[in-house]
């Protein structure tokens, strides 16, 4: 472990956990990146996952990579930036994942609450990286809103025609239990994020308690959805603690059950070669 972790006096320990999904290369974290990053190691965050939207936001996330190394990163392009998607976008996507910090290719999926207008290109960009992630044996971060069953569909032929299927995770998931049921079967993980917390998320926190536990991860998605109690505040990755142990309690498992399984099954996700 980095030397950090070994010098947290003991009886401060708690029980590692991984955020599957973060953004701070937002300018939301430009003046205190440092204390964002103190404050998640003393919450026991052993790892983390840096989404990409754009391959042009890369250069900023390896930099960042390298400052952290518990940080790995995704490289892909997000939906509502698909109107930029072209065959040179695959190219330079599967480039950039040759660094050795790249475990995922996203996020990529489909979003038809922000954008009705972009769909063709959408589902084009989201079927080249499912390609990509498949080639290079990387996991898929998939962004799906108002979009389950068209995303289903899209993933269901890919599975039944690729010779080699996907692996990879619902990512800040908001989806029905019927809809979570469609992931499941196709193989994905289903990671919660701070909507799990609010008061009227009810069929987001059905969907947390019918997971099974090897197929559960956590998230922030910061610097957005902040878990209550910070809702409404800029979130970071330390309030992964907040999504693990609302989850943990809807599931009612102890908390450090729930840390453990989590952690474990980001491992298989992202990072099943060193397991
Ligand atoms: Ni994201």
């Amino acid at each position: 472990m980095n030397s950090e972790a070994s010098a947290t006096p003991s009886s401060d320990r708690v029980s590692e956990l991984i955020d599957t999904h973060v953004h701070i290369n937002f300018d939301q974290f430009d003046e205190d990146i440092d204390a964002v990053a103190a404050a998640w190691r003393s919450a026991g965050v052993v790892q983390l996952v840096h989404s990409c939207c754009h391959p042009r936001e890369f250069s900023r996330i390896m930099a960042l990579a390298e400052k952290f190394p518990e940080l790995s990163v995704a490289v892909g392009m997000h939906p509502l930036e698909a109107a930029e998607w072209t065959e040179e976008s695959a190219t330079e996507i599967r480039e950039l994942a040759n660094s050795p910090k790249v475990v995922a290719i996203g996020e990529t999926g489909l979003d038809f609450y922000h954008d009705v207008n972009q769909i063709p290109q959408q589902q084009a960009a989201f079927e080249s990286q499912l390609l990509l992630a498949s080639e290079l044996n990387l996991a898929v971060i998939v962004h799906c809103r108002d979009a389950a069953s068209q995303t289903a569909e899209i993933l269901r032929n890919f599975q039944r025609q690729s010779s080699q299927p996907v692996r990879g995770v619902m990512h800040c998931w908001g989806g029905t239990p019927e809809e979570t049921k469609w992931f499941l079967d196709l193989g994905f993980y289903i990671s919660f994020s701070g909507i799990v917390t609010f008061k009227n998320a009810h069929q987001v926190q059905a969907s947390a308690k019918m997971v099974p536990s090897d197929r559960l991860l956590v998230e922030t998605d910061c610097p957005f959805l902040a878990p209550v109690p910070r809702r409404g505040k800029r979130n970071e990755p330390a309030y992964v603690r907040y999504v693990a142990d609302c989850v943990a309690e809807l599931r009612s498992v102890p908390k450090a059950t729930l840390a453990a399984q989590t952690t474990k099954n980001a491992r298989e996700c992202f990072w099943p070669f060193q397991i």
